[in-house]
């Protein structure tokens, strides 16, 4: 690949952590647990073991999502790139193993690219591959929690001439379509005036594949999700039987969404941070919900949030879609 004339041989790259202290985990643990119906936040699934587990979800022949976002990026990232233009901080949420964002980044050459993921580990990683595969590309990494607001890092030195948001894997169908309308405002907020959104959104299709997905025949998705009691009892020293807790998860067509669940098997305790939780026999935690959304009612939420959608990309088949959306005012 021919380097362009104005980037600098070498990108600076920088990591920071601004991730609160370790009291949020079981806080949250236990906030969730006390629900009548118990629940636990997502973004916790990604210890190591989840993060692995998960790229193994993502290879799975069920599991649709990332193998057709890739081929829409693949087909569509220098029509994406010109929509966001030169001069563009690419800003990613949830930045993961940063397979798609190769694809962006290889076209749009941007002078600063921000990967914001909770897993930090798994982004120091996958900015350092990056770093490798792309010498010239300044790198402001951010451990945090992006579901919280935060204050990005000032990076002196290159002209920035608009701010995006690049979330890609529709993770926005982990919250409900309200929480998703402010989190946009905040990822509004986030690029400012003259900024834009490049979000990855999956969409409504039939039920039959939909279930399959979240619950596929090798039991890579039921690992995936028992881990998040498995950690619990590894980094809070909780005491959940594993064997005694089985993986649900199903499209509720009314809904709109996934719900991921872990049921109790039978009536029974477990403990965590010195209290007591109990089950019956058939209770769930709620532990993910993925809204899938047709094109035109995720446009509508995100002119909500502030945005003006420009383009939309999606596969043959309709199962994925790409938007691209420029703040408004
Ligand atoms: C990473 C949130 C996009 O909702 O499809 C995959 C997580 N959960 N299989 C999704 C997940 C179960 C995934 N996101």
């Amino acid at each position: 690949m021919a380097q362009p004339q104005q980037r600098p041989v070498q990108g600076v790259v920088r990591f920071y952590n601004f991730l609160s202290e370790e009291t949020s985990f079981l806080d949250e643990v236990l906030a969730g647990l006390e629900k009548p119906q118990k629940a636990l936040p997502p973004k916790y699934f990604y210890d190591a073991q989840g993060c692995s587990l998960f790229e193994q979800i993502c290879e799975l022949p069920e599991y649709y999502p990332t193998r057709t976002e890739l081929a829409i990026m693949a087909e569509h990232a220098p029509a994406m790139a010109k929509f966001l233009g030169p001069g563009c901080q690419l800003i990613e949420f949830g930045s993961g193993s940063s397979r798609k964002t190769r694809l962006l980044l290889q076209q749009l050459q941007p002078p600063l690219y921000v990967p914001i993921d909770i897993a930090g580990d798994a982004m120091r990683a996958a900015a350092g591959s990056l770093a490798q595969a792309f010498p010239w590309l300044n790198i402001n990494g951010v451990c945090a929690d992006y579901t919280k607001p935060l204050t990005l890092p000032a990076f002196v030195g290159v002209p920035i001439r608009r701010k995006a948001v690049y979330f890609p894997g529709s993770t926005i169908g982990n919250f409900t379509p309200p929480e998703a309308i402010e989190f946009l405002r905040l990822a509004r907020q986030t690029v400012g005036a003259g900024g834009a959104l490049l979000i990855g959104v999956d969409l409504k299709k039939d039920k039959r594949v939909l279930d399959a997905a979240y619950d596929d025949a090798a039991g890579v998705t039921a690992a995936f999700n028992l881990n998040l009691l498995a950690r619990i009892n590894r980094e809070l020293g909780g005491d959940f039987q594993l064997r005694r807790f089985r993986h649900r998860a199903f499209y509720d067509e009314r809904k709109g969404w996934i719900e991921m669940h872990i049921e109790s098997l039978a009536a029974q305790f477990a403990h965590v941070g010195g209290r007591r939780f109990s089950f019956s026999q058939g209770e769930t935690i709620l532990t993910e919900i993925s809204c899938k959304y047709a094109v035109d009612e995720f446009r509508a939420l995100a002119q909500r949030a502030g945005f003006a959608p420009v383009q939309t990309w999606t596969d043959a088949t309709g199962q994925f879609s790409v938007h691209a959306m420029n703040a408004v005012q």
